[in-house]
């Protein structure tokens, strides 16, 4: 392969790293707040054989910092020990059509729920890992998961519930899964849905799960050719579904809306008789499967969906280039005053990315504040971490990432005061490895 042959996902800060390292007592640049106790962990995809055929398919590998009383006390990057690592070639659909779900690359995001850190990716079971990183393997939750379970997750903070879908190639093609406080599947109900998607996310409100029946379809012959196998269909409806939480398939109230896509929503919450998704929003995407570059614009929307009267309003609430959408875990579900995005630049070329910073939004003012992260340093996705006692519905925390400076080929474990963005960060933690380009992570507090 040519340099230039080499795609994106495979180059820069793209590229896998190859070493699973640990350094301890590491350098703080400003002051951790002595509050924080707990890791910050995020997923990438590092493909253990150093090629994939997509930037979404590399194995996961989760990349954790864990701080205490004010100090840095570890970095490590460690492979979820998946049927991948030791062989890549493993396959996860018998010769009989049967899906094993144990075999996952647990790639894409991670949280914790019952006292378990879960590893997740959208095909697949969850991985149980540990607080140092190390794999402890699937879980279904004691035989009551039979079908893959969202990397998009959401933890209700009323309630504890877990609720999750799961989509699949053959039918059914959508089972909504809710998972009680306790970790046991208290209800797996299919839903129908005409045909098979990509269903990255979903959304949910205190009373409601959302449902993105989206243009991206299952095509059989990209599947073969070992890329990305969705692609975007003219002859889908695009369509939000909305459900009771223990509601059943008779019960979903589908909206149909304009062709897009959506990777990340950002929150939902019930007013009134409507259900509101503020999301992030694509248009057309993947007219070529998995095509990440193009021509499809990406801005900021909201639907608010009548449950009485069966309309859905569509708004465009900013145009701005961004995703990785964040609420406070305790705003999930409830109307949030604050999010949180990863400002994406100008730029549509991943060859030459320009994560250019973080962006606080104040739903209630319409203001946007950003911090931008400089010349050549790139940010990634960041989350909100309350401060001790605040207001769970101020701004009152921080706000925490990775960004990787181009220029030095190094990485930083960033961390801001949320309630003034602009300013510098309050701690920088320079890692003794570089974190590629990845996907989400949270901070998992002790
Ligand atoms: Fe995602």
């Amino acid at each position: 392969m040519s340099a230039e042959e080499v795609p994106f996902h495979l180059k820069g800060n793209f590229a896998p790293v190859e070493k699973e390292v640990t350094g301890t007592d590491l350098r703080v640049e400003g002051a951790l707040p002595p509050e924080l106790s707990g890791m910050y962990v995020r997923q990438s995809a590092n493909p253990v054989t150093g090629t994939s055929g997509h930037w979404f398919m590399g194995e996961g590998m989760v990349h954790g910092i864990r701080v205490e009383n004010g100090k840095a006390l570890w970095y490590k990057n460690r492979y979820v020990q998946t049927p991948y690592v030791d062989n890549p070639d493993v396959q996860r659909i018998s010769d009989q059509g049967v899906i094993d779900f144990k075999v996952s690359k647990a790639n894409t995001s991670i949280l914790k729920h019952n006292g378990q850190i879960l590893a997740l990716e959208e095909g697949s079971f969850p991985y149980v890992l540990t607080d140092e990183l190390d794999t402890v393997g699937p879980t279904d939750f004691d035989g009551g998961l039979k079908c893959a379970f969202a990397a998009h997750t959401k933890v209700c903070p009323v309630t504890g519930e877990m609720i999750s879908i799961g989509y699949g190639q053959l039918p059914p093609y959508l089972t909504y899964v809710r998972v009680s406080p306790e970790g046991k599947v208290a209800q797996s109900t299919e839903i129908d849905i005409p045909a098979p998607v990509m269903m990255h996310d979903m959304a949910m409100s205190e009373n409601h799960v959302l449902f993105l029946d989206l243009p991206i379809r299952f095509s059989l012959e990209d599947a073969l050719g070992g890329t990305m196998p969705f692609a975007w269909s003219d002859e889908h409806d695009a369509r939000i579904g909305v459900m009771p939480r223990t509601g059943g398939n008779a019960d979903v109230k589908w909206f149909s809306i304009e062709p897009c896509f959506m990777f990340h929503t950002l929150n939902a919450y019930d007013e009134g008789d409507t259900v509101v998704l503020d999301t992030c929003r694509s248009t057309a995407i993947w007219r070529k499967a998995g095509e990440m570059a193009g021509d499809s614009e990406l801005s900021f929307y909201r639907y608010t969906c009548n449950m009485k009267t069966g309309a859905v309003k569509e708004e465009k609430l900013f145009d701005r280039r961004v995703e990785f959408p964040r609420v406070a875990d305790e705003r999930s579900g409830q109307k949030q005053r604050f999010g949180f995005c990863l400002d994406l630049g100008d730029n549509s070329d991943m060859e030459q990315p320009d994560f250019r910073g973080n962006l606080k939004i104040n739903f209630e003012t319409g203001e946007t504040q950003i911090h931008e992260t400089g010349p050549g340093r790139n940010s990634t996705e960041a989350v909100f971490v309350p401060a001790e006692g605040a207001d769970p519905d101020s701004d009152e925390g921080y706000v925490m990432s990775y960004v990787h400076d181009e220029n030095t080929g190094k990485t930083d474990f960033v961390v801001l005061d949320a309630t003034d963005m602009t300013k510098d960060p309050i701690a920088k933690v320079t890692l003794p490895q570089r974190v590629p380009y990845g996907f989400h992570g949270n901070f998992i507090a002790d």
